[in-house]
Parts: structure tokens; C-alpha cells; sequence
């Protein structure tokens, strides 16, 4: 049986990371792709690919050969690099020693960490990376959240009944289409930005007053309920029982009045606020579009049916699951970028040496390896 110190050992010679073929359904991105291994190589580390790991893509095994990689068996790597959280049979795969750099989900009550635990495997939860300045090239929630906002907004008109810009016709004057965007954090902004560019009047809410100089920066108007839950670490805080009513019921009164509504509200580790009654459903004009960013939570609409395009009272709401994997190429990219980042943060003289005290590896790192000594 191997041992954590024979593993270790043989690791160390020259690092190589692993790069996984996704398996979950509709999952299109990979975890690293082609043009960022020649900058590893430079730092001694070498690249296994899993033949068809990139095809979701659209990147071919021979376009990664040409960047210096080796088409094989990813799961003998020393680091093994992924998109989405692993599954049992992955992680029956992985070996006492090895190292995980992926989306984990540690907040899911089915998540895999106890099991990368038992396996002995050292495992960086992307979605644990700290949200301070000098670890924004690694936030891959951040990355991939754009992605999703950005997506969100074309779903929107592509599900509308109705125009986003205002169009001035021979056959007569269309008004632009109103946008909501509800939760304005990197999703919402760039749902936002989106927005506008495709001609919408664009308006956003939060309860964090320090965005409202954000929203107003891309062109959207500032809706003000005079709730201020500003938490911890730039997130929000769960607000009370009284301050949810008097924002339902404001937001009832507000809603009416827009065309489209995306919504993006999230406190880290609680379920989805609920933002959009019923009522303020069937208050919308048929014909409107709700898109929930927030299914995966549950949901920021009484009525959204997380992963499904429905229609309610003449209004869609669609609560797609995964946006980012509709954008495979530029979203694999993106987070590409932030998992080399993080690698890199780990790398020594051409070893992997994470430093437990760099705050960025502390909390990201869910499990550590025996070779770690503490486990986190
Ligand atoms: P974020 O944390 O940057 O933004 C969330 C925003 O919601 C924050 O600005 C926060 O202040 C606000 N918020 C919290 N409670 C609120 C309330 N009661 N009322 C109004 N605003 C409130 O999060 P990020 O990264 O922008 O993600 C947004 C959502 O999109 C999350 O739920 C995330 O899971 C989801 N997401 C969904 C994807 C999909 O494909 N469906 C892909 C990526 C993210």
C-alpha cells in the first residue's frame, strides 16, 4: 500500500498536473487549456491530459500536444485539476499525496471533502478562495459569475417577447425594454452591463449601499428600499424577518413596472433570498422574463423551478443551473487563468510547497494531505 512519504517522494521530482474530462451532464468546460502550459512548463511543471478533456470546448487533444502536453491518465498526477465537484468513482481514483484543485462545493451537504479526507488527498476548494484584492486572478466564483450574468441578460431577450433597445421605425417607436437586476454582485453587475449594451433602461438593487456608485457606473439607475445589510467580508447579511417583508412588499410594488427581472441575490451558506413573491409575479405584465440565478440555493422567486423555463400568470421565469458551461470556451479559459494562479501560488523552485500561513491557501485548502501534517 502506498504510503503519504512514498507518494510524496515520488511526486516531487518534477510536478504534473492533471487535467480531467468532465463527466458531469452538460458540463462542457475544462479545468486548463492549451495556451497556459508553456508558461508552466517554463516553471518545471508538466501537463497530462485525459484524451477529450477539452472537447466540450472545442479543443482537440492535438491542440494540446502542440502546447507541450502529454495525452494519458490525469488521475496519476501529482495535482489533478477540474471543473466540477468529483464523484465517488473519481475520487476512488485519486491517491494518498495527491492534490485537488477544483469547484468541491463545500457548502453542499453531499460534497466529497470527507471522502478526500479518508483518501489522504490535499484538496483546494475554489469556491473557498478568499475575496481580497490580491486573490482576484484566482476567484474563479467571480470569473465564472460574469460568465453567467452575462448570459442571463441574452436568455432574457432571447425568451422576451418584447425588444431591448428602443427602435425608432417607419412602422413606429418601440420604448427600450426595463431591466431589474435584484442582488448586484459580480453577476448583477455584469447582468447589468449587459443589459444596457443591448439597449435596456437598466436599474439595480441591493442591500449593500457601496454598490450603488457601481451600478450607477454602468449606466443603471439606483432602486432604494432603505435597507442597509452590508455583512461581513463583502457579502451581505441574512436580514430579519421584518426587513424580508418590507422588502418583498417593496419589491412587489417595484417589480410591476419591468420587463425583465434577473435575479441574483446570495448570502454565503443560506438558502436563496426570496425576493420575488408569487404576487409580485402575477403583478408583471405577460409577457415579462424572470431569469433566477439563484435556483442552485433555491431560488430568489417564490415560483422558480430550479433548473426549468416555465411560465406563470403569462410571465417565463427560467432558473438555468449551470451558464457557464454554455460558454465553454471563454469560461474554461477565464477559470483556466484562475486555477494557474492558485497552482502558482503553491509552486517553489519548481515543487509543489503550499505555504499554509499565505491566507488565500489556508482557506481555500478544505483538506489537507498527511504530508501537511495539521488537517484543515
Ligand atoms: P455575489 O456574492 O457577488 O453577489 C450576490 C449579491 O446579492 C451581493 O451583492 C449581495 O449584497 C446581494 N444580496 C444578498 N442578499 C440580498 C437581498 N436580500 N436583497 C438584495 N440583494 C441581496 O454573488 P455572485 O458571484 O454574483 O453570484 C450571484 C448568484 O449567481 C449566486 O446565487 C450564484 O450561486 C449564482 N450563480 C449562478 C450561476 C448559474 O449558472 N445559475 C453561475 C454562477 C453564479
Amino acid at each position: 500500500m502506498e504510503t503519504a512519504q512514498s507518494a510524496d517522494a515520488g511526486f516531487r521530482n518534477r510536478p504534473r498536473v492533471g487535467v480531467v474530462r468532465e463527466t458531469d451532464i452538460g458540463e462542457r468546460r475544462v479545468a486548463l487549456v492549451p495556451k497556459l502550459i508553456p508558461n508552466l512548463a517554463k516553471q518545471g511543471v508538466d501537463v497530462i491530459v485525459e484524451s477529450g478533456a477539452g472537447l466540450g470546448a472545442l479543443i482537440p487533444d492535438a491542440a494540446y500536444a502542440e502546447a507541450g502536453a502529454t495525452i494519458g491518465d490525469p488521475w496519476d498526477a501529482e495535482v489533478v485539476v477540474k471543473v466540477a465537484p468529483p464523484n465517488d468513482a473519481e475520487v476512488a481514483r485519486m491517491v494518498v499525496g495527491q492534490t485537488l484543485i477544483g469547484f468541491l462545493a463545500p457548502r453542499s451537504p453531499d460534497n466529497k471533502i470527507p471522502a478526500l479526507y479518508s483518501a489522504g488527498v490535499r484538496a483546494f476548494a475554489v469556491e473557498a478562495i478568499p475575496r481580497i484584492s490580491r486573490a482576484q486572478v484566482m476567484d474563479a466564483l467571480s470569473s465564472q459569475a460574469n460568465v453567467a450574468g452575462y448570459k442571463a441578460v441574452l436568455l432574457a431577450a432571447s425568451e422576451s417577447t418584447r425588444f431591448f433597445p428602443m427602435l425608432t421605425t417607419a412602422a413606429g417607436t418601440v420604448k427600450p425594454a426595463t431591466v431589474l437586476v435584484l442582488g448586484v454582485g459580480v453577476a448583477g453587475l455584469q447582468a447589468l452591463a449587459t443589459a444596457k449594451r443591448l439597449g435596456g433602461r437598466t436599474t439595480g438593487y441591493d442591500v449593500r449601499p457601496e454598490v450603488a456608485d457601481q451600478v450607477r457606473s454602468v449606466g443603471a439607475q439606483w432602486l432604494d428600499l432603505g435597507i442597509d445589510a452590508a455583512g461581513e467580508g463583502g457579502y451581505a447579511r441574512e436580514l430579519t424577518e421584518e426587513e424580508k417583508a418590507r422588502q418583498q412588499q417593496a419589491l412587489e410594488d417595484a417589480i410591476k413596472g419591468f420587463d425583465v427581472v434577473i435575479t441574483t441575490a446570495l448570502v454565503p451558506g443560506r438558502p436563496a433570498p426570496r425576493l420575488v413573491t408569487a404576487a409580485a409575479v402575477e403583478g408583471m405584465k405577460p409577457g415579462s422574463v424572470i431569469v433566477d440565478l439563484a435556483g442552485e440555493t433555491g431560488g430568489n422567486c417564490e415560483l422558480t423551478e430550479p433548473g426549468k423555463t416555465i411560465v406563470r400568470h403569462g410571465v417565463t421565469i427560467a432558473s438555468p443551473l449551470n451558464l457557464p458551461a454554455t460558454m465553454p470556451e471563454h469560461a474554461s479559459e477565464l477559470y483556466s487563468k484562475n486555477v494557474v494562479a492558485l497552482l502558482e501560488l503553491m509552486l517553489k523552485d519548481g515543487a509543489l510547497q503550499p505555504d499554509f500561513s499565505d491566507q488565500v491557501l489556508a482557506d481555500s485548502c478544505v483538506t489537507r494531505n498527511p504530508i501537511d501534517g495539521e488537517v484543515g
